[in-house]
This record gives C-alpha cells, structure tokens and sequence, in this order.
C-alpha cells in the first residue's frame, strides 16, 4: 500500500513527481504529499485526500523549481488521514525528509525511547518515527546519510521501501526495502525511484528492482550503489529492460481503467496462451511446469493460497486441477493459512495466486510453505514481483498492468493460467483422454472470441444496471465452476458500488440465505446450459416462488430459464469447466456500471488499494 515517487537529476522535479503519484494512485489515495529541494531550502507540501487535491495546494505552496524531489500517495495504516499524516515526514531538525511504504512494527518502544532524548512528534505515523531515528543516528554517530539510514534500519522491525533526503548532503536520495516494492530507473545522469516503473517508463527502460533487505545510494552523477542492509555487503544490481509500455497504463479513450481492463480480456487471454497452447499440436507448454513435472505429478495435493479475488480464481482452479488431473486440491485464505499452523510437508505443491506479487499475506504464506519444505510455484501478473521471485518457480500471466483497484482481467487470465497447468498435469497423467484434451485445448484457443461476444452485453447489463442501482442488498448463486464465479461478481458488487452483495453456492440457498428473498432482493444465478443446469432451474424455481428478482446469466438460445427469470443476459456457449472465462464478464460490467451510476470512483473505492502490501 501506498505509492512512493522521487526523482534526482536535471528536468524539473515536481511535474514527474506529480504525474508518477497519479499513476501510483491505485496503491493509495486517502491523502498525497511532495518535497521540492530548489538548491536552498525544501519545499514541503501534502495534503488529505487525492494527487489533484495535492496539486492545488501544492500551486500556491511551492512555488520554486528544483530538480531534486520525492513524494507519497498513501493508505493510511498509523493515523488517521489527514495533512499531518501525510508523507513526506520530516525530522526535527528539519533536515532529513523521508517517504515510505509499509509498517515499522516496533515504531512504539522506539518512539518512547527518541522522546525521552527530546525529540517531539506532529503526526501519528511510524514513518515520522523512523525518520526521527535515523537523525537521531546520523547525530549520534556523525554518519552519512547512507550509513545513518543502515544502522537505523537494523534496528526496526517490519516491512518498508523507503527514500530518504537529507538537506544537508542535497544531492543524493537514499533508497531501501524490505517487504514493499521499489523500482529505480536508470536514465542518462538521472534515476527515479518508484513503487513501480510506471512513473518513469516514458524516461527510461532500464530498472533495477531492489530486492528485500537492499539499500541504493542514489548520487548525481554517479553510479548507483546497492548493498545489503544487514552484513553492508556490496550487490551487483541487475539492471532489467521493461516491457511495460506508455499506452499500457493510460486509460486509451475508456472513462475508467476497469472498463479498458473488462474490454482487454479477449486479447490479454490471448497473451496468456500465447507461445504455451499449441490447440492443433495438442501441447500445452509453460516452462515452469515443464521443469517441475516430477514435482507436480508426485504431489500428494495442491495447496493453493491467495487473498480476494485471486482466491476465487484458486477456487476455479480447485475445481479444474482435482477434475482434470485428479490430484486432490485445497484452497486457502494466504491470511488464515500462514497463521493455523498447517500441515505442510515435501511432497505437497503450493500455488501461490497474486496479481501484483506483493501481497504481504500471499507472501507470508509462501515462506511458511517453503519453511516446511513445500514447491512453491508463483502465478504472478507483476513481473518481478517479490511473490514471483520468492516462489521456486511458476507462471505469468501476462495481463499487462492492472491498474483499476477492481481486479478483472488478472482473474481471467489467473483461470486461464490454472486452467492450461491442470491440462498439462492431465496429459502426463492421463487422467482426459485424448479426445477430451484436444477439445479443451480448441476451446481454450478460441476463448478470447467467446469472452468478445460477451462482452456485447454490455448494453444489457447497462439497462439491469440503471433497475437494480438503488437496491440495498444483492445475491450471487452459482453451481460448480461458477460457484466461485459467484463469489467474484458479489466482491466486484461489493467493492466498487459499496451494495451489500453475497455470493453463495445456489444449493446451500435453502439452508439460510433464502430466508432474504423478498420482492426487493435482486438474485443473479449463473446458469449456462452445461453443469447442473437442471438443478439451477430448481433453485431459480425456489426464488421464484419467493417473489426474488431474478437476473440469470444464460447460454445464447436458452428458453427454459428465460421463462422464469425477470431478466436474462446471454452468453455464448462453452464447456462447463471453462465456462467461468464466460460467465464472468457480464458480473464485471454489471458491477461497473451499477457503481458508475451510483457515483462511485470506480478505480478507486474508497478504503481500498491494489496492492495490500500490510498484514
Ligand atoms: C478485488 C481485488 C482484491 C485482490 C486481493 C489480492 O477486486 O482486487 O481482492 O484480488 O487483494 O491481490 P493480489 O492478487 O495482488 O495478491
């Protein structure tokens, strides 16, 4: 959480700092701040709420230009959100400026220990309390900036990616991390560090992530120096080409980027497969799992962890795996998983499902796993992530960047991923036969096709939308495949357009939640034609005779369902296990739609941020 942003070099500053904090919105908007150092004195400016807000007061705030610079987009953790809690901090020398995102677990006791030798606190936050330590250091020992944030940095426990400026030695930034991302890119006497690329890609392509427990002295004109926090051993950085590319992460002419990211699927799938589907060969290839066949076919189960939505996705997955392959399957909450206590051993396999690579349960439960002895294998977006890294092996999913909070394509293209590693499991096991095989492999490849004609109900879901806008309350029901499916549509609900929504397996209805069906309660059942479709006829039968408004997602041509539903949306036809690719995309744009409506910033609703990168 929290987007972090600084600059050191020749062009002005604050346009880059500014621009770059817009981008890293999606990890933090509950308030925004930036330093200016103009070859003087540092200009401070921050602010409660969003960049734009943060642009207006910085207008009338800083009004020099200077090349050196840092600024923050934050999600509150310590302190509530305000102007004093924003970021940067300053120490009480006024000297040091740092921003940062993550936590310092034992900011209290070194708090208490930084007041009783005098020095005084505005805001709330751990930040202000690290900073103040690494003065305090700085002092005490007389050490450079580097130095002083080294030996600070040893003493704090828990997870940061941080830069620091110090007035005093005004041409360089000190960058470090544990446990949160940082990027620096590598321009011609210039370097930016960033949360990710995306605030420096149109100014360079070169990078270098730093990895956990790694600090960067970043001087003008200079080389930039990387060492190992604890034991200040010297690191080669590894200096990575992007592939990240400007019009990636702009919005291309959509109002939101969950509505260019809904309408990328089709050809984001097509990027998944690409290179690893070969239909007509009848090969599926993905070099992670090649090098780890044994690993995966001598598994005793599949354990897979994620957090929200790329849970649902292990959920999918779950299904797909146990029935392709038969290799028994378990899906864990990351969160609940690394604290229970699990019974991990060598010979399971652990899938670990993320997005951004960042989640810090995610990750947390990967250590565990690998602790244990477990193969742990990464489905990853964010290339180069900590998960990704941290994993023994896995798989991309190739979704290009995610930008809108509301996770859309990345849980497509997660299926897509889990759907290919089942069917080559299944090939080496010959748990399919041929001809099954060779018929997921035809619709696989023409998915991306089958996800453009639904993305044509666009217009319906539009008009269900502008119905359903005002309702309090909202049910998702679903068998089988789209069970988890269900799951999905009620969070995207939930977390954009703040309706209470649940989702619920359509069977498990009449153990309890049908006691809510009322003439008010809209109930959006997943239905296509293959998979329980007769039973779902009955539960929609249930609701029906309960005066339930009911909204069926149903395969082209259906009649039976369409008989009995108030509304139907229509999907194109295909098997039941990739059926989820399909069912999906109308929940999304329901979803979107229902929060546009009702006002809601789509991108970012409010409480959240993309990558949850705190426990
Ligand atoms: C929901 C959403 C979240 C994420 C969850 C895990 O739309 O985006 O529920 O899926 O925070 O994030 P990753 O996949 O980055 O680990």
């Amino acid at each position: 959480m929290c987007g972090i942003v600084g600059y050191i070099g020749y062009r002005e500053a604050y346009p880059i700092i500014i621009k770059g904090l817009k981008r890293l919105e999606y990890r933090g908007y509950d308030s925004a701040g930036v330093m200016l150092y103009d070859g003087e004195s540092i200009k401070l400016s921050k602010t409660k709420g969003k960049v734009s807000d943060l642009e207006e007061k910085a207008q009338k705030e800083i009004t020099t230009n200077g090349t050196i610079g840092i600024g923050h987009t934050r999600w509150a953790t310590h302190g509530v959100p305000n102007d004093v809690n924003s970021h940067p901090h300053v120490s009480n020398s006024g000297d040091l400026v740092i921003i940062h995102n993550g936590i310092i677990e034992n900011y209290a006791p070194l708090k208490v220990e930084l007041i009783k030798r005098g020095y005084s606190f505005s805001s709330d936050t751990d930040s202000e309390v690290l900073i103040n330590l690494i003065e305090e250091v700085q002092k005490k020992e007389n050490l450079k900036l580097g130095k002083a944030v080294q030996v600070a940095l040893n003493q704090v426990v828990g997870a940061y990616a941080i830069a620091v400026f110090d007035k005093k030695n005004p041409n360089e930034i000190v960058a470090a991390r544990l446990g949160s991302p940082l990027a620096i890119g590598i321009g011609e006497g210039e370097y930016f560090i960033a949360s990710d690329a995306s605030p420096f890609i149109e100014y360079t392509s070169n990078a270098v992530y730093l990895e956990d427990g790694e600090m960067a002295n970043i001087r003008l004109h200079r080389p930039m120096k990387v060492r190992k926090i604890k034991d200040d051993s010297i690191v080669d950085p590894y200096i990575q080409e992007l592939q990240m590319n400007l019009e990636q992460i702009e919005k291309g002419g959509y109002d939101h980027f969950m509505l260019k990211e809904i309408y990328e699927q089709p050809s984001v799938i097509k990027d998944t497969y690409r290179g690893r589907l070969h239909a007509n060969e009848g090969i599926i290839q993905m070099a992670g799992v090649e090098d780890n066949l044994e690993k995966f076919l001598n598994a005793e189960r599949i354990i897979i962890v994620a957090c929200g939505t790329s849970w649902h996705a292990g959920l999918v997955a779950e299904y797909v795996i146990e029935e392709f392959a038969r290799i028994p399957v378990e899906v864990e909450y990351a969160s609940e998983f690394r604290y229970r206590n699990p019974i991990i051993n060598s010979k399971d396999v652990v899938i670990a499902i993320s997005q951004s690579g960042e989640t810090a349960d995610t990750m947390a439960a990967i250590k565990l796993a690998k602790e244990h002895g477990a193969f742990v294998f990464g489905v990853c977006n964010v290339v180069g992530s900590s998960i990704s890294r941290e994993s023994h092996a896995g798989a991309y999913t190739h979704a290009g960047p995610e930008i809108g909070v509301a996770s859309t394509k990345a849980f497509t293209t997660q299926i897509t991923v889990l759907t290919m590693i089942a069917l080559r499991l299944a090939k080496a096991k010959g748990t399919l036969t041929h001809s099954e095989f060779h018929m997921y492999l035809q619709e696989l490849e023409i998915i991306p096709e089958k996800v453009k004609e639904a993305l044509e109900t666009n217009d319906k879901t539009k008009e269900i939308a502008g119905v359903f806008k005002d309702s309090p309350n909202c049910l998702y029901l679903g068998r089988g495949y789209n069970f988890p499916v269900a799951l999905e549509g009620a969070l995207k609900l939930k977390e954009i357009s703040y309706i209470h929504a649940e989702g619920y397996p359509a069977a498990e209805m009449k153990h309890g939640p049908i006691a809510l069906i009322d003439e008010l309660m809209p109930v959006i059942v997943i239905a296509p034609k293959q998979g329980h479709y007769d039973k779902i006829v009955s539960n929609i039968q249930e609701i029906k005779s309960r005066s339930g408004k009911i909204i069926a997602v149903v395969t082209k041509g259906d009649t039976q369902v369409r008989e009995l539903a108030d509304y139907v949306i229509e999907i194109p036809e295909t098997s039941d296990a990739l059926s989820p690719l399909i069912t999906t995309i109308p929940l999304q744009l329901l979803s979107y739609h229902i929060a546009v409506m009702r006002g809601c910033n789509v991108d970012q609703p409010r409480n959240l941020a993309k990558s949850v990168t705190v426990e």
